[in-house]
């Protein structure tokens, strides 16, 4: 149907199109990491992602990691040695939850990071994406990121208008990439659809010629049967 060939389409992109970044090869570069390791790389590569350009973020990622590879090593860090290592960076109440968070799941949860999308989300710092991101690429919980790239992928995939910051809207994508993320592997899918939302179905010149959801999008049809108005497509 229609959901699964969204979904074989979108993996074969990803496989051939993924861009490398360390914390997507953690557990290859670290083979002995426990499942509470990759939880915390992948934390604090959200966070550092969630207002940086994934090339910015590198070399920030892996000096924070090179200083404190885990949770407790984090818990225990000085807040000027924090402010250093984030320093360039940007938004640093991000680091400043990222530290408070490391103490709470040290005092509350022994150590170990939670599992799941709603108790994350009990941590300071971590949100509905976070959350959502870090329980299906480590713990693999069939639930959907929707981030700023997936809003305007999904607003486009299905034609929904309106203002596409609105709660509203954020509410009915979250429902929608819920239904479409893939159970077998629903951490890559939802990296698949951020990447596609990065380097193809960009804000201003979408490469709809080459996408590997055109036949399913309706924003492209639209624009091929009625050779529209508006600039959704190349
Ligand atoms: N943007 C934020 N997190 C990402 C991820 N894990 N993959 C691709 N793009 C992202």
């Amino acid at each position: 149907d229609e959901i699964d060939d969204t979904r074989v389409s979108l993996s074969a992109w990803y496989e051939s199109n993924k861009r490398y970044m360390p914390w997507r090869n953690y557990l290859k570069s670290n083979p002995d990491a426990t499942p509470n390791q990759h939880a915390y790389a992948v934390w604090v590569s959200e966070i550092m992602l969630q207002q940086t350009q994934v090339t910015t973020v590198i070399p920030y990622y892996i000096k924070w990691m090179n200083t404190w590879p885990s949770v407790e090593t984090l818990s225990l860090a000085g807040d000027e040695n924090v402010r250093e290592i984030w320093s360039g960076l940007g938004y640093y109440n991000r680091a400043k939850n990222l530290l408070a968070g490391s103490k709470i799941v040290v005092d509350k949860y022994n150590g170990e990071i939670p599992k799941s999308s709603n108790e994350l989300q009990l941590i300071p710092g971590i949100g509905p994406y976070t959350a959502a991101a870090i329980s299906s690429i480590v713990f693999g919980e069939t639930v959907g990121v929707v981030d700023g790239n997936v809003l305007r992928v999904l607003t486009r995939l299905r034609l929904i208008g309106a203002e596409v910051t609105s709660s509203r809207i954020r509410g009915v994508i979250q429902e929608l990439v819920n239904v479409l993320v893939d159970s077998d592997n629903p951490g890559d899918f939802n990296q698949a659809l951020m990447e596609l939302g990065a380097l193809m179905c960009t804000p201003t010149a979408p490469a709809c010629s080459t996408c590997p959801l055109q036949n399913v999008c309706l924003a492209y049809s639209v624009k091929r049967d009625r050779e529209t108005q508006g600039k959704l497509c190349e």
